[in-house]
């Protein structure tokens, strides 16, 4: 077989664009191009600042591991959440954020409709199976007009996409490797959250999932 037919064997890459409500969209697919530098900057960070579980301002050991990659990273501890420049880990900057990182989250920002966004922070969440992110608002950040970006890598999860109540009824959107969901505008304050992860295996991330939050927090 030449080079040719094993391109045309195989299947194409699943790109396209699902709107989750005015203001919110999953692009699927749209990180798989970037894989091979994605996860290499993604080594060098957690090589940097390796995953840790926070304690939750009520005294909670969040079961997602986490950690950050830009000018600003999100933690939280017995004091509350906040971005802090400094890895209270190391007493160190956080790791640069990877050029690729911030490409990406500009391009799948404008195909979103949010033109120019720069992120300056990247949180890494880091799921095994059994662990789930509850219900919550992103609102940690100075100036709530820039759109959040997260990337879903590794194994699949359901992503919960409520409203703006906490309340409202959520979305249940199953979210794969290489999936990017965009919201921002009117569906900046959207609640949202993780369901337990069930066990899987990533062929290329093993038996976890990893998601990048990219924000403008400062
Ligand atoms: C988050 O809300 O910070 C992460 C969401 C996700 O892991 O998909
Ligand atoms: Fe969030």
């Amino acid at each position: 077989m030449s080079t040719a037919d094993l391109f045309a064997a195989a299947p194409a890459p699943v790109r396209r664009d699902e709107p989750l409500c005015a203001g919110a969209v999953v692009l699927r697919g749209f990180a798989l191009a970037d894989e091979a530098p994605l996860l290499q900057a993604l080594d060098a960070i957690v090589a940097q600042a390796p995953f840790r579980h926070l304690i939750t301002p009520g005294g909670f050991r969040m079961s997602v591991g986490m950690t950050n990659a830009g000018p600003l990273g999100w933690v939280s501890d017995r004091r509350g959440y906040r971005y802090d420049p400094i890895d209270p880990y190391s007493d160190q900057p956080w790791p640069p954020m990877p050029p690729v990182f911030r490409q990406l989250a500009g391009a799948a920002a404008a195909h979103a409709g949010f033109a120019g966004f720069v992120p300056d922070a990247c949180l890494v969440n880091r799921y095994e199976a059994g662990t789930r992110l509850s219900l919550h608002q992103d609102r940690d950040e100075r100036d709530l007009g820039h759109p959040i970006v997260s990337v879903s890598l590794g194994i699949p999860a359901v992503f919960l996409f409520g409203g703006l109540q906490r309340s409202d009824r959520q979305l249940r959107v199953p979210l794969a490797h290489g999936d990017v969901v965009v919201w921002g505008g009117p569906a900046r304050l959207r609640h949202h959250g993780v369901l337990p992860l069930k066990p899987n295996h990533h062929g290329v991330l093993g038996d976890c999932r990893i998601n990048l939050t990219l924000r403008r927090a400062g």
